[in-house]
């Protein structure tokens, strides 16, 4: 019998710039500390899991200064890049491209490895669990896919698994949070090819557990015999993480998970009123401004989970 008790948080947008994010100044990096005081009080910890978008803008500060405070993290800790961690764009000069960033972040990964779709990786979580990686960044978009090349290595590990129970992690979640994610714009929120990525690992029924961000949202769901958690923003509204608890060796494979959050009520009102002027509220439901906040808040079945897979 193994027990895994692992955290999972996601996209924590550490700037020094003014944007949405920067508009918050030293509050997401508040909220990391918090919550990394949180995790280091918990004894029997094993590991965090952060699923990317660690930084904003992809500075060489902004990325030393994320690894300056998650050099406070007691416990070993695993990462996927985001569409954050790393990008070109002409309107930012200053961003590292994700290669470079990547690398930086990461030291398990170079240069060399740490490209687009190319920092993927498989580990041993504990006696009896794999944990895979995966890396959906496009070089396009800020959309996610899995590509032919990490696909095929995918469908390797997956029949190297053996009786390993398996979990998935990335970025960008395999399917669709809401019906607004088949519109324009909407759909970057998803991997373009997360039903192909499904219906791999319909095939491998010891792959148990997806873990994404990317949509800033919270939602658990049961998907053929695997469960699919997506994870809101560490520090944007609703400021949550999670606590995985994984056993194995007895029947199927028990799991509990818990929503927790590092916010006290004034910084998530300062979250809560933020979100609701931004524009994507507004895109979301324009004749309901808060339609948005409830839909990444989640309902109560999207905070915890407890049962067997
Ligand atoms: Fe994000
Ligand atoms: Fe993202």
């Amino acid at each position: 019998m193994t027990t895994l008790h692992f955290a999972h948080l996601t996209d924590i947008h550490i700037t020094h710039k003014q944007t949405w994010w920067g508009s918050m100044g030293e509050l997401p990096e508040r909220l990391l500390v918090e919550t990394i005081d949180q995790l280091n009080a918990i004894p029997d910890l094993d590991f965090v899991l952060i699923t990317g978008d660690v930084i904003d803008g992809s500075t060489e500060a902004e990325i030393d200064h994320f690894n300056d405070l998650l050099a406070r993290l007691k416990t070993p800790w695993h990462f996927v890049p985001g569409n954050h961690d790393g990008f070109i764009d002409p309107a930012h000069p200053d961003a590292l491209p994700p290669a470079e960033a990547v690398a930086r972040i990461d030291r398990r990964f170079t240069p060399a490895t740490a490209g687009i779709q190319q920092a993927y990786f498989s580990r041993e979580a504990g006696a009896g669990v794999r944990l895979i990686g995966l890396d959906s960044r496009r070089s396009e978009d800020w959309s996610g896919e899995i590509g032919p090349a990490q696909f095929e290595w995918l469908e390797s590990e997956l029949d190297a698994s053996g009786d390993d129970c398996v979990i998935v992690a990335l970025h960008h979640p395999l399917h669709n949070l809401d019906a607004i994610n088949t519109r324009e714009w909407w759909s970057n929120f998803i991997c373009d090819n997360g039903a192909e990525v499904e219906a791999l690992l319909d095939h491998y029924p010891q792959a148990k557990l997806v873990i994404s961000g990317h949509h800033h949202a919270q939602q658990i769901r049961r998907r053929g015999g695997r469960l699919h958690v997506c994870t809101g923003a560490l520090t944007g509204y609703p400021c949550v993480y999670r606590l995985i608890r994984v056993s194995t060796g007895g029947e199927g494979c028990h799991m509990a998970i818990s929503t927790h959050s590092p916010a006290d009520e004034e910084a998530l009102k300062i979250n809560y009123d933020l979100m609701l002027e931004a524009s994507v509220s507004r895109d979301y439901n324009p004749e309901d401004g808060t339609a948005w906040a409830r839909f990444v808040a989640g309902e109560d079945g999207d905070q915890s989970f407890e049962g067997v897979l």
